[in-house]
């Protein structure tokens, strides 16, 4: 079996006119099926750059990206219009990533665009209506329009919409940062259903450690595009064997100020 996602000597230099820029410098990870991974780092060190490039967004200067076997980069045009089905990203701004003008239903069906025979009529509504309720909204909501929505509820619509053609890997780039903490949590907590209930594995970009701690099973430290640490969250976590790391890790606010234990033993039952 490959792995789901398989990163090899990844790096991407970006010519700046008066120099170079290496936003990502020979990083190698891999990801399981059902497993979610953080990369952190401070601003700056290649965490966009790697999403994008896992997304197909943007192509490498060298080194390969695999999903599912297959090489993103060596795909035909038509190969990877359908292979996209299979990863899909939710983006930080809940504001800025959903056309005002458009209805939720809408919006959420637009990734169907990417499958070949994808449902239409009264099953496309299913569908859509089926995913408001996996994210916590109600199916009637594919009616209204984002602006009736709060932050949460908008970040619960885009990740409807990355689930619609049934991805196994979603890419959440800082997609809670924008998020009030009490938010936070609820979205963490819906991130975890994915894994848990549909086996999605989620590639979790974030500057805040202490969410990582909360929900990632493994993590990799990003330092200026290099690779500086990676392993089980625990592990890393618990032993940080760089500075770096541990300046992250008391960098920022955790939710231990919203009350984590009570969070996790919630969770438990
Ligand atoms: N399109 C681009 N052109 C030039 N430099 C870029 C571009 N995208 C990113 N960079 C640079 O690459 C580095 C990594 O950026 P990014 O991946 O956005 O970091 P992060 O998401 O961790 O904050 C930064 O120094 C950034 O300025
Ligand atoms: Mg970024």
């Amino acid at each position: 079996m490959p792995k789901l996602l398989e990163i090899k000597n990844l790096t991407r230099v970006f010519d700046l006119g008066a120099g170079e820029i290496a936003a990502l410098d020979d990083v190698s990870l891999s990801l399981d099926a059902a497993k979610i991974m953080g990369v952190v780092g401070e601003s700056g060190s290649g965490k966009s750059t790697l999403a994008r490039i896992v997304m197909a967004l943007d192509t490498p200067s060298s080194g390969t990206v695999h999903i599912n076997g297959k090489n993103l980069f060596e795909l035909s045009a038509r190969d990877l219009r359908s292979a996209r089905c299979d990863f899909q990203m939710i983006f930080q701004d809940p504001y800025g990533s959903l056309n005002p003008r458009h209805t939720v239903g809408r919006l959420i069906a637009e990734p169907l665009y990417l499958e070949e025979n994808a449902p239409t009529g009264a099953q496309k509504r299913d569908r859509i209506a089926t995913l408001l309720e996996d994210v916590g909204l109600k199916a009637d909501d594919m009616d209204r329009f984002p602006h009736e929505f709060s932050g949460g509820q908008r970040q619960r619509i885009a990740i409807a919409r990355a689930l619609i053609t049934k991805p196994k890997l979603v890419v959440a780039d800082e997609a809670t940062s924008a998020l009030d903490l009490t938010v936070q949590k609820q979205i963490l907590d819906l991130i975890l259903d994915l894994r848990d209930e549909h086996g999605i594995s989620v590639l979790f970009i974030t500057h805040n450690i202490g969410v990582v701690e909360e929900i990632c099973d493994d993590v990799a430290v990003l330092e200026h595009g290099k690779l500086v640490e990676t392993g089980p969250t625990d592990a890393v976590l618990n032993a940080p064997s760089k500075a770096y790391t541990r300046r992250l890790m008391n960098a920022e606010p955790t939710l231990e100020h919203i009350g984590r234990k009570a969070w996790r033993a919630a969770r438990a039952q």
